[in-house]
């Protein structure tokens, strides 16, 4: 049987987020520029988001450019947005034939327009697939989000919109870029590192963590079964105790 066949379609998460990591590493690896394992890295989202909508998953978050990324030597920040704009530009007739609508988190103003008027275009033109949702996380923190949905709150209170006693967080989570996109049950992070790197702190609070050594351009299809697998013979006990999950 082969590892996709093991796959239990009941039991698979709706929403995958994945830390894409190690382009540089494997550029150095192979002798070549940081920003080759750039562009090497853009085939495998392609294997990836054919391989999650194949599946049926239903939103899967990539991390592409954290707010800290910003912190990175001009050439490599220039060469990665021009990178994105290339990249959306190309995908767009592959993401309307397989039902994909492109959405994007993070502080997308902060980027250079022309990237934003991509963005802004080519998620108008998916808008109306409903086979997978594909999220960009794009100049994106978890702390910058929290605090963009506390500012939010705050300027709503002031209009005496919502008021403190109904923030809970149901509510709280309407404030987010995510709003209204259930939590990721998987979050897959490449090249070994062992930490969150500011990725979506708030929603991964009951996250499966899987940690692969393959490094991003390295991951195929047969990886994001194997995590899936995993994940799936995992018991999620939400605090609880083994039995009562079992009941
Ligand atoms: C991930 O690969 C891509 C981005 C952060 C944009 P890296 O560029 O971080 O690769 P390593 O970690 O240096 O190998
Ligand atoms: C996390 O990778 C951000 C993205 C994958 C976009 P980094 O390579 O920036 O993370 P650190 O610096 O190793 O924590
Ligand atoms: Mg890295």
């Amino acid at each position: 049987m082969s590892l996709k066949e093991k796959i239990v379609d009941e039991r698979l998460p709706q929403h995958i987020a994945i830390i894409m990591d190690g382009n540089g590493r494997w550029a150095k690896k192979h002798g070549k520029e940081r920003y080759e394992g750039h562009y090497e890295g853009v085939e495998t989202v392609r294997k990836i988001v054919e391989a999650s909508a194949e599946l049926g998953i239903k939103f899967l978050t990539l991390y592409a450019f954290s707010t800290e990324n910003w912190r990175r030597p001009k050439e490599e920040v220039d060469a990665l947005m021009h990178l994105f704009v290339e990249t959306i530009q190309q995908e767009l007739p592959t993401l309307n034939k397989n039902g994909i609508r492109l959405r994007a988190i993070g502080d997308i103003a902060s980027m250079p327009q022309q990237n934003i008027d991509k963005l802004n275009e080519t998620m108008a033109k998916t808008e109306n697939n409903s086979k997978m949702d594909l999220i960009l996380a794009l100049s994106y923190s978890g702390r910058w989000e929290i605090l963009d949905a506390v500012k939010k709150i705050v300027a709503d209170q002031k209009k005496n919109l919502i008021s403190a006693e109904d923030i809970d967080e149901k509510l709280f989570s309407t404030y987010l870029n995510t709003a209204g996109i259930p939590d990721p049950e998987l979050l897959i992070r490449t090249s070994g590192e062992l930490r969150i790197s500011n990725y979506l702190l708030w929603q991964i609070a009951y996250t499966e963590l899987y940690i692969t050594p393959k490094l991003w351009p390295e991951f195929d299809k047969e990886d994001l079964y194997e995590a899936i697998l995993d994940f799936q013979s995992r018991e999620r006990r939400f605090g609880m105790t083994s039995d009562q999950i079992k009941r």
